[in-house]
């Protein structure tokens, strides 16, 4: 974690420079036309982890992936002619369209919490489309500011919510918007609303009460559908143990105790144990600081009875 927060003016070093930083795994904060957001690299499970780790989210919700284009997105998600015309309506620009996941996509598990489904956006501002085509690979952008406190419209309100938690802050002035994205789903059938925004989107049906307002609350969060056992230390015949540090062999959420790397896997050996042949699953302890809180958080929601 770094303990000094740089802010640069936007320009072609500052973008370089955050291009380095993401390459390395690192988070990065950057003006969007919306709000600013904190960039990783969206196919780095780690650097998605650190995401969750700077912001201190107590639970693990689907982030939006940011990518330069149209094409770029349809190497991700599955379009249907409906989604496509909006894209082509209004990308760039703050929207966000949920599809299907494409099988090939290679972006983490993290990113859409297990999800089969991803939130995808083209955004208009210069500095973010500029950072995207330096790094040549989709980001994940949540928000930049700590979990529970207001979007920040400046570099300076990013500074005081996560200073000292990330390396960067990429300043383009105050952000045209102000306000975040908006969220239409296209998973099948109709075009639904999940979050107002900037843009209307008069075709789509309002559903802002499945939308994903406060940490964990999407309906359909990705859960196993064998039932889970937590804390557990030995495991029983049939269980298919989640191992973390000592407990636990192959399967293990990170054998060295490292939270970064054991929230990068979580949501890989949840589906991974799912499809194993036991019929149990049995997850070891966490300890439930920092970005572990998070991973008892989607445990506990894993084992809840359905
Ligand atoms: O304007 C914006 O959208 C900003 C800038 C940085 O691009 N980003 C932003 O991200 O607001 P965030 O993480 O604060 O909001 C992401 C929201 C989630 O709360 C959830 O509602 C929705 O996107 N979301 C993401 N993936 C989803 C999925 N697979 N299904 C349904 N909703 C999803
Ligand atoms: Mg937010």
């Amino acid at each position: 974690m770094p303990e000094a927060t740089r802010i640069l003016p936007f320009s072609d070093d500052s973008i370089a420079e955050a291009a380095r930083l993401i390459g390395e795994g690192q988070p990065v904060a950057i003006a969007t036309e919306t709000v600013y957001g904190l960039a990783a690299d969206a196919e780095n499970a780690e650097a998605v982890a650190r995401i969750y780790e700077a912001k201190g989210r107590p639970s693990f919700n689907p982030l939006i992936v940011h990518v330069p284009d149209l094409l770029a997105a349809q190497r991700i998600g599955d379009f249907s002619d409906d989604a496509k015309r909006l894209a082509e309506q209004h990308w760039p620009g703050p929207l966000t369209i949920v599809l299907p996941l494409k099988a090939d996509a290679r972006v983490a598990s993290l990113v859409t919490a297990g999800l089969s489904t991803i939130a995808l956006r083209v955004p208009a501002h210069p500095a973010m489309q500029a950072l995207l085509r330096a790094v040549g690979r989709p980001l994940a952008a949540p928000s930049a500011n700590a979990s529970g406190s207001i979007s920040p419209t400046r570099a300076e309100h990013v500074l005081k919510s996560l200073g000292g938690r990330i390396p960067l802050i990429v300043d383009a002035g105050r952000t045209e918007r102000g306000l975040e994205s908006t969220i239409v789903a296209s998973t099948g059938g109709e075009l639904r609303l999940l979050r107002r925004g900037p843009i209307e989107v008069p075709d789509a049906r309002e559903e802002t009460s499945g939308a994903i307002e406060a940490p964990g609350q999407l309906a359909s969060h990705y859960a196993p559908s064998k039932p889970l056992r937590l804390n557990v230390t030995a495991p029983e015949p049939g269980e298919f143990l989640i191992g973390f540090e000592s407990i636990g062999g192959s399967e293990n959420l990170s054998a060295t105790g490292d939270l970064v790397e054991a929230a990068a896997r979580l949501f890989d050996l949840l589906h991974h144990a799912d499809a194993s042949a036991e019929p149990r699953i049995a997850a070891a302890p966490v300890p439930d600081s920092g970005l572990g809180a998070a991973i008892n958080d989607r445990l506990r929601r894993a084992a809840a009875p359905r």
